[in-house]
């Protein structure tokens, strides 16, 4: 199942996509829909709201200017974009990069896999204007869906006909498979920061968020993985396609990591552990006016990472996190990729100001084996995610049984 944004342009087609809507629901993937203004003069936005189970975008500044909306959600939501049906207009304004509406603002602001569906007048779909623009967009990748030909509302004949539902669900279909290369691969991710209670209602803890692990579960899952994520007191949006198990303290996370990592093809240590918890963890809450000062014993927890690695299968790889400051941090992070005999580590840089913890933004230095190292520059943490996957699938070999060098 995928994240599905349905563009319904203008044009008679228009009351066939409320069919095509519900052939993608029964093959379970999520759809939103975003319609033009002129598509509304077709079929009421209504229709696709209560079928869809999800508001209808048509203006950029949202319907009534509702607070909240977010002109770009619903690329973000994305993991395809379907436009059926295409008008010429519509087909123009993407080819020339329009963001006049929210269905070309979406479509601009997304750079995952387009398939348009045009159906409109014979001579419209002759015309070279459109076939132009038809170039354009399918030499930038989109997938179009010819129309089929036959007798037009407007009493015509020739090509400008939607076709068959099933036809336009299959390319749907074909073009979200071949944008998901890690399907049959399964991913461990741990995530956010663990909790180690003092009493009942107070805890050791960091800051960690959560949102660099759960880019990368979202990228990891878009592109077809099979992705569990072992998270930490992390409160952010869930995929129904991800498992997630919770696990607010190092030592359920331990539990958790062993019970999952058997399965894992790659398994990526983001979470921020706490390396010491409480010895004990008082019933009920301090009374604070016991005492005027306070201490509070602490011990090691076990090092997760240090112990997947101790017991990994041969082929699976692992990624772990350093969070440390500055020129010696990288350092140490290197440092850490020997110690904890991973294969790559991804450094974090603590000290730079407005990014890492809980921020949408982050920049990193993934450290591979042979000294391989890349910079990745400050960016939105999704970015980050794709290329940490990406520099984990080059080094992906599930027939390797030597450690990492
Ligand atoms: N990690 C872990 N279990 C722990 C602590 C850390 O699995 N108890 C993992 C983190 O998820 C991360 C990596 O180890 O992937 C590095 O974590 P970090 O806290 O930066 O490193 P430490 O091992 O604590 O480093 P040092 O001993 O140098 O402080």
């Amino acid at each position: 199942m995928a994240n599905i944004v349905l563009g319904v342009s203008s044009g008679i087609a228009a009351y066939k996509s409320v069919d095509l809507m519900r052939t993608l629901q029964r093959a379970e993937h999520d759809v939103r829909v975003v319609m033009t203004k002129n598509a509304t003069r077709f079929v009421g936005p209504e229709t696709f709201a209560a079928l869809s189970g999800h508001p209808v975008g048509i203006d950029v500044f949202g319907q009534e200017f509702e607070p909240g909306f977010d002109h770009l959600d619903f690329a973000r939501f994305a993991d395809a974009i379907l436009i059926c049906p295409a008008s010429a207009n519509t087909i123009a304004a993407l080819a020339a990069g329009f963001a006049d509406g929210l269905l070309t603002t979406t479509a601009l602001a997304f750079d995952g896999p387009l398939v348009v569906a045009p159906a409109m007048n014979t001579k419209m779909w002759q015309h070279p204007a459109t076939q132009a623009n038809l170039t354009t967009l399918a030499g930038r990748g989109a997938h179009i869906v010819p129309p089929a030909v036959g007798l037009l509302a407007d009493g015509d004949v020739g090509p400008g006909r939607l076709p068959e539902i099933e036809v336009i669900v299959d390319e749907l279909e074909r073009t979200v498979a071949a944008d998901r290369p890690l399907r049959g691969v399964s991913i461990l991710i741990t995530a956010g920061g663990t909790r180690e209670p003092i009493d009942a209602v107070r805890y050791v803890g960091n800051r960690s968020s959560g949102k660099m692990a759960w880019a990368l579960a979202d990228e990891a899952s878009r592109r077809g993985a099979d992705v569990t994520v072992v998270a930490a007191n992390v409160d952010l949006p869930r995929r129904p396609d991800i498992v997630y198990v919770d696990t607010p303290t190092a030592h359920e996370m331990l539990i958790a990591c062993r019970a999952y990592h058997r399965d894992a093809d790659i398994v990526i240590m983001a979470a921020a552990v706490a390396d010491y918890r409480p010895v004990i963890a008082v019933a009920g809450k301090i009374d604070k006016s016991q005492a005027d000062a306070l201490e509070i014993p602490l011990e090691r927890t076990a090092d997760i990472l240090v112990e997947l690695s101790a017991h990994r299968r041969p082929g699976q790889l692992l990624v772990g996190f350093a969070a440390e400051a500055g020129a010696a941090g990288l350092v140490r992070a290197r440092a850490k990729r020997e110690r904890k005999a991973v294969d790559l580590v991804v450094y974090n840089d603590i000290s730079a100001p407005g990014i890492g913890f809980g921020s949408d933004e982050n920049s990193v230095t993934i450290i591979g084996p042979g000294e391989r190292e890349e910079i990745l520059a400050r960016a939105p943490k999704r970015d980050c995610a794709r290329r940490v996957l990406d520099a984990a699938l080059a080094i992906f070999d599930p027939g390797r049984t030597a450690p990492p060098s």
